[in-house]
């Protein structure tokens, strides 16, 4: 099958190696839990060779303006592993993949193909699903305030799922939507979330009777319940009484003449926590919701988050001597920031954590190096984490890595002091123009939401891989 460039900033990489196509597993012995781990082993791999494919094509002192750009490496075998997780884990809750984290064209297609449905927010998102040849019935619109022309848009687009929490939206949707099936999004408790959303949507349970009385009076069609405990969620109990507030408000629905029939459990999920929070969440809805009852869900960050590696190259270094102390530490300056896909420091909370990302492109000596960061400092262990072969005896003897770790603050490429990605960063190599940093888990709320602030470019190149021949098979890779 041909290659599938779906712009020309988009670059898929196949066939890696024939060990890879041909030493693949099945999805039953995914189920069965064995092959979860080497899955992800063998995905380490196939990163490391496409990082390292693509900086080799790559002398940063002679080529073109841009072509030193940092780029994602994105793993589409991850998404599908968390795919066959999430049915493992919550059989009865239908995921709608919040297009918001990440509308990566591939990704789309991807979870399109595996039966997902979609949450979309905005004309764009929704525009962007039904490109694909999603059946509108699969979009939930899940914006409570949502922009009149946007509303007229899916009415003639026929997507009919949306979200509400107050009158005056009800009595938007009565005049442009009024066929629309509306979920009725509930506030909930998200103090022990990354980004809390509560503040900002969701009817406090002192309302929802009123809210219900007013759209029977406006002959509207409520047919179940939203809500969202807070993106990057921790605390399990915050599903618990979500839950149970739903069921409140379904029996509320009932009394006054409305039969619910679906519970929407929002998103709010990540794969770290995800084996404790599923279970607590999946016990919850079968305690208070028979199965005739559909259960969707709003997942984002869970799905991508880990499934995009992001590479930067460094542009420049400034030297700090520290005359007091007889120190020496570096100022590294990469060619992505905070205006960047590092926008997710700034608005989604997170700590990317950097990696030497050593390449056998060495020509002029430049210090790229094994990658193993400060596991005092908390970071990756060299023999878990590692994309890249050891070091060789010759570097070694050249004494590029010094084991005294070297003090490092690493910046983006803008003109504003608030650009910064790490204030204090120790490794045990020593980093010059021109090497490579890698960061793992760049996949939720990071491309989405850069800027070309300063001019520098928004649009970064995504090589493909997939560590999964299920998925490959899916996305005609
Ligand atoms: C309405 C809605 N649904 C789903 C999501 C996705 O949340 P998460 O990425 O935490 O799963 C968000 C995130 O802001 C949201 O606002």
């Amino acid at each position: 099958m041909a290659p599938i460039f779906l712009d020309n900033t988009t670059q898929e990489y196949k066939n890696w190696s024939e060990k890879t196509n041909t030493d693949t597993h099945s999805v039953s012995d995914f189920l069965s839990g064995a092959d979860q781990k080497y899955g992800a082993k063998q995905a380490k791999e196939m990163i490391g060779n496409a990082l390292q494919k693509h900086i080799q094509t790559i002398d940063p002192s002679v080529c073109e303006p841009g072509d030193e750009d940092a780029f994602f490496v994105a793993d589409l075998g991850d998404v599908y592993r968390q795919h066959l997780r999430w049915k493992k884990n919550l059989p009865r809750i239908t995921p709608h993949f919040a297009v918001k984290c990440n509308p990566d064209p591939m990704v789309l297609r991807l979870l399109a193909a595996l039966g997902a449905g979609f949450d979309c927010a905005s004309k764009a998102e929704i525009e962007e699903v039904l490109k694909i040849g999603v059946d509108p019935s699969r979009i939930i619109y899940a914006q409570p305030c949502k922009t009149q022309s946007y509303l007229r848009y899916t009415v003639k687009q026929n997507v009919r799922q949306m979200t509400f929490d107050n009158t005056d939206e009800l009595y938007k949707i009565k005049q442009i939507a009024p066929d629309a099936e509306l979920f009725l999004r509930i506030f909930t408790d998200d103090s022990a979330s990354l980004c809390r959303l509560s503040q900002k949507f969701g009817a406090s349970m002192e309302n929802t009777q009123e809210l219900l009385t007013l759209a029977k009076k406006l002959d509207l069609n409520v047919a179940g319940v939203a809500f969202h405990v807070g993106s990057g969620a921790s605390d399990p109990s915050a599903f618990r009484k979500a839950v149970s507030d739903a069921r409140i408000v379904f029996d509320q629905a009932a009394a006054l003449g409305y039969q619910l029939h679906t519970l929407d459990v929002g998103g709010g999920f990540m794969s770290d926590t995800f084996d404790v929070m599923a279970p607590v969440l999946g016990q919850a809805v079968d305690d208070n919701f028979p199965s005739s009852v559909r259960i969707i869900a709003e997942p984002g960050r869970y799905y991508t988050s880990s499934a995009f590696t992001l590479a930067c190259n460094v542009i420049a270094r400034r030297t700090v001597e520290d005359a007091a102390t007889g120190t020496k530490s570096y100022m590294l300056y990469m060619n992505d920031g905070v205006y960047g896909n590092f926008s997710s420091i700034i608005f989604d909370h997170q700590h990317p954590v950097p990696q030497v990302l050593r390449t056998t492109y060495n020509k002029d000596g430049f210090n790229y190096s094994f990658s193993e960061s400060m596991t005092d400092s908390g970071y990756a262990s060299a023999e878990e984490g590692r994309l890249t072969p050891p070091l060789d005896n010759d570097r070694a003897t050249n004494n590029v890595v010094t084991r005294n770790p070297i003090e490092y603050s690493i910046w983006g490429p803008t003109c504003d002091g608030i650009d910064c990605i790490s204030s204090s960063w120790s490794s045990p190599e020593t980093l010059d123009i021109g090497d490579w940093l890698y960061f793992d888990d760049m996949g939720a709320y990071t491309k989405c939401s850069a800027t070309r602030f300063n001019g520098f470019t928004d649009r970064h190149m995504t090589v493909y891989i997939c560590s999964e021949a299920g998925a490959r098979a899916l996305v005609g890779m």
